[in-house]
């Protein structure tokens, strides 16, 4: 039986654990994008608190129409990938591994320093309003519809922050396929609208997340690791469900996994409900689905859930977002049986905050001084 809290092996990476951080915007970095200090001991916090395996907050590619927010971090320029450094050797000192997730904004994008456009699949208005605590303010704007040239520009902006990434030092990156960013849009019925090869039916609608993940696998090489995340919700909507039931999400994962991914990662409010109106979990129709590992997320608080979900053979690893947060050290907590400090979202401010024990400096300043987009 898979143990929660004893070794795993992720291709060439021997993690000591399967706890994994799961990837989360703090909105916390320089405005030109670079990583600071701030954010290395953020990090290095979740990786002294004993996790194995931690995924960086969504970092934009390119300096087109990938960045999301204002104040999160990049992988596409030079000085982005040297500031990483410092923050990929405190993590890696201090006993974890560091996956760094790269992301296109795409039509979620609320705030970006190079281009004040911005583009998605088809020229679809995400629902609901930008979020306040990534510093948006009111609805959406509708955002253009991606043409070729820019889309090769996608394609090739991935493609570079993975080889700064890998430069950097991480030990892989994960394409941000999840949560209504550009790659889950152009997987996506509804804001994939298009006519051309990038759009129709489930299967065409991969075209643009394959291209990307054959560009970022022929960049880094065969031994760097390349993972995926999936899900079904998006930001600006929580009840979407990917058409076509069990076994077309079974031929996509399966796809996606065949064009080079070495990983992947699922994630839905809840990890352990079914995908659809009842059967499995989507971690568990990926883990049927391909024979590569799968990290699984999705409202786990405790440490005895995260093991009924390994017993129950739905996934390898556990990923931990919210309870993470509230409790750094959440992997020592689970072992030792320790209370778990509840998750409140007051915790989201200050920027890069981690449990009450850890002051955070200058997050105020930078808060007053952000510009709203
Ligand atoms: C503050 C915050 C920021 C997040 N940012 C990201 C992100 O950058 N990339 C991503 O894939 N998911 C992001 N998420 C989603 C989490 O990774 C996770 O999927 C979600 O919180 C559900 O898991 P949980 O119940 O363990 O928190 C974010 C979540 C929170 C709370």
């Amino acid at each position: 039986m898979p143990q929660l809290l004893e070794p795993f092996q992720l291709k060439q990476l021997r993690l000591r654990n399967r706890v994994v951080l799961a990837p989360m915007t703090r909105v916390s970095a320089e405005p030109e994008g670079t990583a600071n200090e701030l954010m290395r001991d953020y990090y290095q916090a979740f990786a002294e608190g004993g996790f194995g395996l931690l995924i960086s907050e969504g970092i934009y590619t390119d300096t087109a129409f990938s960045q999301g927010y204002l104040n999160q971090p990049g992988l596409a320029t030079d000085v982005q990938r040297d500031s990483w450094v410092p923050l990929v050797e405190a993590v890696h000192q201090s006993g974890a591994a560091f996956i760094a997730q790269l992301m296109h904004g795409g039509a979620q994008t609320q705030g970006n320093i190079h281009h004040a456009r911005h583009v998605a699949p088809s020229a679809v208005q995400p629902e609901g309003s930008q979020l306040k605590f990534y510093g948006g303010e009111g609805p959406y704007a509708t955002p253009a519809e991606i043409s070729e040239e820019e889309i090769q520009e996608v394609i090739a902006g991935f493609a570079q922050a993975a080889r700064h990434a890998r430069d950097a030092g991480f030990d892989g990156v994960e394409l941000h396929g999840a949560n209504g960013y550009l790659l889950h849009e152009f997987m996506s019925a509804e804001f994939n609208q298009r006519t051309d090869r990038w759009g129709g039916d489930y299967q065409a609608r991969l075209t643009l997340p394959l291209a990307v993940i054959k560009a970022v696998r022929d960049a880094v090489g065969e031994e760097f690791i390349v993972g995926m995340r999936l899900s079904q919700i998006m930001v600006t909507n929580s009840h979407l469900k990917w058409e076509g039931g069990v076994e077309e999400a079974k031929t996509r994962i399966a796809m996606l996994t065949a064009a080079g991914l070495d990983y992947l990662h699922t994630t839905e409010g809840d990890a352990a409900a079914p995908a659809f109106a009842e059967g499995p979990s989507l971690s568990a129709i990926a883990k049927a689905s391909v024979s590569i590992p799968v990290i699984g997320n999705g409202g786990v608080k405790t440490g005895t859930q995260a093991q009924q979900l390994l017993d129950k053979g739905e996934m390898d690893m556990v990923a931990i977002g919210k309870a993470a947060l509230a409790n750094h050290d959440w992997p020592i907590r689970a072992r030792d049986g320790d209370q778990m400090t509840e998750f409140d979202f007051a915790m989201l401010s200050p920027m890069a905050t981690v449990t009450n024990e850890l002051a955070w400096r200058g997050t105020n300043d930078r808060q007053a001084t952000r510009q709203p987009v």
